[in-house]
């Protein structure tokens, strides 16, 4: 077990080991995620990229032990605080929901219940001492930069950017080592959506927790992100530092190449239900969209560390990948 000599804090606040997860469908099992592998560090911001239905939320979804009735998780475990939540009953799963791991979703309006109040909300969030709620309620207001009057408020009487930074508060108030962040920005406008990022960079660094930042913009993540995992259709295909690191993993380099060219239309999409229809794929996860294939792709390819923290799923690892 690695504690951080500074705070006294597992290091690897996050762990997801071997990930598998299906949905079952009419007892046919479809797979959502493959062997899903990575850590957040205490302090980090790794943002996960992927286009839509590549599996994000999913992945979000199983580190909350929130997945539809219909997803299994097959394999894997995932450690929160060095625990694997995997192995804990649904009691001491909410004790660490909230407390130790928060999620802010894409749309605030849906998560936010039009007959409470915003302090109702910010009550039923807190799960520390009694004595202090008051006072560390008014604390993540402040810090979201949220007046203590809004409390009387009901969410529709707010803008979208005050329901997301309500949202935040939420999230932040009982201090979790963990915060994952689902599309957060999706539903707001531009300036507003800067406003919002700025903030839970300014979270992340004063009370370092690990977050995990789901986005399918790469050009924010690259601006962002200590670290960036890309995702194709259940895989992380490849994990890199921007600004250290160029990806290497074609498809990495196709949406890097999307942003270069400042065009945001993607060239390559996920062919609708595609991955869905079909068992686990014995060949690369790419393959079929590749340029860059081989013969030698036509295998399962593991993904391949560089060391601990970056690495990638494809065949032409070894090269150098240096800025
Ligand atoms: N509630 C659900 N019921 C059935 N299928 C779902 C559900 N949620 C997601 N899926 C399917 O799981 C796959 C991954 O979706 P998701 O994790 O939402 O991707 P992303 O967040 O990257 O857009 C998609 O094919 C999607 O259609
Ligand atoms: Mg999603």
């Amino acid at each position: 077990m690695c504690l951080t000599p500074k705070t006294g804090r597992m290091e690897r606040m996050l762990e997801i080991k071997n990930l598998s997860v299906l949905r079952i469908e009419r007892k046919k099992s479809v797979p959502i995620l493959n062997d899903i592998n990575f850590a957040v560090k205490e302090g980090e911001m790794f943002c996960l990229v992927g286009e839509s239905g590549s599996g994000k939320t999913s992945l979000a979804l199983s580190i909350i032990r929130l997945l539809p009735k219909s997803f299994k998780i097959a394999y894997g475990e995932i450690l929160i605080n060095g625990k694997n939540i995997l192995g804990i009953n649904e009691r001491s799963m909410r004790n660490i929901r909230g407390k130790e791991i928060s999620i802010i979703f894409q749309d605030p309006a849906a998560y936010l219940d039009p007959l409470f109040t915003i302090g109702t909300h910010l009550q039923e969030s807190f799960h520390g001492k009694m004595a202090n709620k008051k006072e560390l309620i008014s604390l993540a207001l402040q810090e979201v930069g949220l007046d203590s009057e809004i409390q009387t408020v009901y969410p529709h009487q707010l803008s979208g950017g005050q329901q997301q930074r309500v949202m935040i508060a939420m999230a932040l108030i009982n201090k979790p080592s963990i915060i994952i962040a689902d599309e957060p920005t999706t539903a707001l406008d531009v300036l507003t959506t800067r406003q919002i990022i700025s903030l839970l960079n300014a979270i992340r660094l004063k009370h370092s927790p690990a977050m995990l930042f789901i986005t399918h913009d790469l050009e924010l993540a690259m601006e962002i992100g200590t670290r960036i995992g890309i995702m194709y259709r259940g895989n992380i295909v490849e994990i890199f530092r921007p600004g250290v690191q160029k990806p290497y993993h074609p498809y990495s380099k196709i949406l890097l190449g999307t942003i270069e060219r400042k065009n945001s239309k993607l060239v390559v999409g996920v062919e609708k239900n595609k991955f869905y229809n079909e068992q686990i794929s014995q060949v690369c996860v790419f393959f079929d969209m590749c340029d860059e294939k081989e013969e030698n792709c036509k295998k399962i390819i593991p993904f391949i560390w560089h060391n601990n923290e970056t690495g990638v799923r494809c065949i032409k690892s070894g090269r150098n990948t240096q800025v």
